[in-house]
């Protein structure tokens, strides 16, 4: 591939909905890198859904587990990595996130993020009445810890085609 510089990872933040599953496989398969999703990795470690980690064990040790399966990735090979939402809130991941990958934060709008989750319910913490309320609240608490990516790009209500190519610029 050769042209991400030092063979870091790619890591891809943002608000469940953002698009960081969709737009990782096409940005790997341009850039020649594996892609992966942290969320998948975890279920397998797991060997259950994070539905029933979230339910069985609660979100503490889903967060534990989260932690260690991103560490262990981005300890391997250069790839992108799809994480959750909630991933780069961890100051230990972000961390290693700053020392070994770079970040790009796919900041999208409430009402497209609310458009893209609704009608899901494999998202524990959208199984409420309102996930346009809890996208809001996480919205005000993590945009400012997203800020702390390398990258930003705006998705606005792009489409795939044009949200890989603006990544790829
Ligand atoms: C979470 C996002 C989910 C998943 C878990 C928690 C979050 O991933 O990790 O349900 O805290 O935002 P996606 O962002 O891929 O939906």
């Amino acid at each position: 591939s050769g042209i991400i510089p030092f063979g870091r990872s790619i890591v891809l933040v943002g608000l469940m909905g953002a698009g960081k599953t969709t737009i990782g496989r096409p940005l790997a398969a341009r850039l020649g890198l594996p892609f992966v999703d942290a969320d998948v990795e975890i279920e397998r470690a797991a060997g259950c859904s994070i539905a029933d980690v979230f339910r069985l064990y609660g979100e503490a040790a889903f967060r534990d587990g989260e932690r260690r399966v991103i560490r262990r990735l981005l300890e391997g090979p250069p790839m992108v990595l799809a994480t959750g939402g909630g991933a780069f809130m961890d100051s230990t991941t972000r961390a290693l996130v700053r020392e070994r990958a770079i970040s790009i934060w796919l900041r999208c709008p409430l009402p497209v993020l609310v458009r893209r989750v609704s009608g899901r319910t494999h998202r524990p913490l959208l199984n409420t009445t309102s996930p346009r309320e809890v996208l809001e609240n996480l919205m005000a608490i993590r945009h400012p810890v997203y800020a702390e990516a390398d990258i930003i790009v705006d998705c606005g209500d792009n489409n795939v085609e044009q949200t890989t190519t603006r990544v790829m610029e």
